[in-house]
C-alpha cells in the first residue's frame, strides 16, 4: 500500500498542532519530520522538542528525517512511542552499518537516505540493515524545490534489487512531489511519498492530501 508522509517543514509553525490535524483528517499515513542542523545542510529547522509537542495532537506515526551531522549523538532524543522511522544520511555517517543497528536497538525502524549526487551503490552493503531507503529527489535543505526526475531511476533499481535479493526495505522519495508528478513517482515503485509544500501549501489541506493519495493510488 502506498503511503503519504506530509512534511511539517512546510506547515505554519505558529499552529502546528492544527496543521497536523488537517493532514490526519485527509488520510495522511505518517508525519514527515525534517530535522536540519545548519551543517549537513545549509539551513536550520527544528529539533526533537518540536516533534514531541505533537504527541497527543495526532495519532500519526513520526517519520524522522535527520539531515544532521553525527546523528548517533542525537537519535535517542527522537525515540517516542509514535516514532516509526529514523532516517540518517549515508553522506553523514562514517560507520553507517553501526548507526543503522543503533537506530534499531534504540527502538525505531532504521532508514538511510542518499542525496541526488550519491549513487545507489553506496548503499550496497547495508541494504539488509535498512527498513527504509529514502531517495532524495532534491538537494536537501529547503522545501519547495523542483524535483530532479533522474532520481526516479534509483527507485526503480531499488525495487528490482529488493525482488532479486528478497529484501524487505520500503522505498521513500522526498522532494518536489506535487499533484502533477505524483503519478510518475508512484509508478516507479515508491512505497512512501513525502510532500511538503504540495500538502501544506494548499488552501484546503485535507482535500489536497486526499487528492495526492488518490492520484498516487491510481498510478501504483
Ligand atoms: C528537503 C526536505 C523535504 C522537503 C520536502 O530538505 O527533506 O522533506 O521538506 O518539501 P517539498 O515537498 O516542498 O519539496
Ligand atoms: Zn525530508
Amino acid at each position: 500500500m502506498i503511503q503519504l508522509a506530509p512534511s511539517i517543514l512546510a506547515a505554519d509553525f505558529s499552529q502546528l498542532g492544527q496543521q497536523v490535524a488537517r493532514i490526519e483528517e485527509g488520510g495522511a499515513h505518517l508525519v514527515h519530520v525534517d530535522v536540519m542542523d545548519g551543517h549537513f545542510v545549509p539551513n536550520i529547522s527544528f529539533g526533537a522538542a518540536v516533534m514531541k509537542s505533537l504527541a497527543g495532537k495526532t495519532a500519526l506515526p513520526f517519520d524522522v528525517h535527520l539531515m544532521i551531522e553525527r546523528p548517533d549523538d542525537y537519535l535517542e532524543e527522537f525515540i517516542t512511542p509514535q516514532t516509526e522511522y529514523i532516517t540518517v544520511h549515508q553522506e553523514a555517517c562514517i560507520h553507517l552499518h553501526r548507526t543503522l543497528q543503533h537506530i534499531r536497538a534504540a527502538g525505531a525502524k532504521a532508514g538511510v537516505s542518499i542525496n541526488p549526487a550519491t549513487p545507489l551503490c553506496m548503499l550496497e552493503e547495508v541494504l539488509e540493515e535498512a527498513d527504509l531507503i529514502l531517495i532524495m529527489s532534491v538537494n536537501p535543505g529547503f522545501g519547495g524545490q523542483k524535483m530532479i526526475p533522474a532520481c526516479l531511476r534509483k527507485i526503480e533499481e531499488l525495487k528490482r534489487i529488493r525482488e532479486k535479493r528478497n529484501l524487505e526495505y520500503r522505498i521513500e522519495i522526498d522532494g518536489g512531489v506535487n499533484l502533477d508528478n505524483i503519478g510518475r513517482v508512484a509508478q516507479a515503485g515508491t512505497d512512501i511519498i513525502v510532500a511538503g509544500s504540495a500538502a501544506f501549501g494548499a488552501e484546503d489541506i485535507p482535500q489536497r492530501v486526499r487528492d495526492l493519495i488518490r492520484r498516487a493510488e491510481l498510478s501504483e
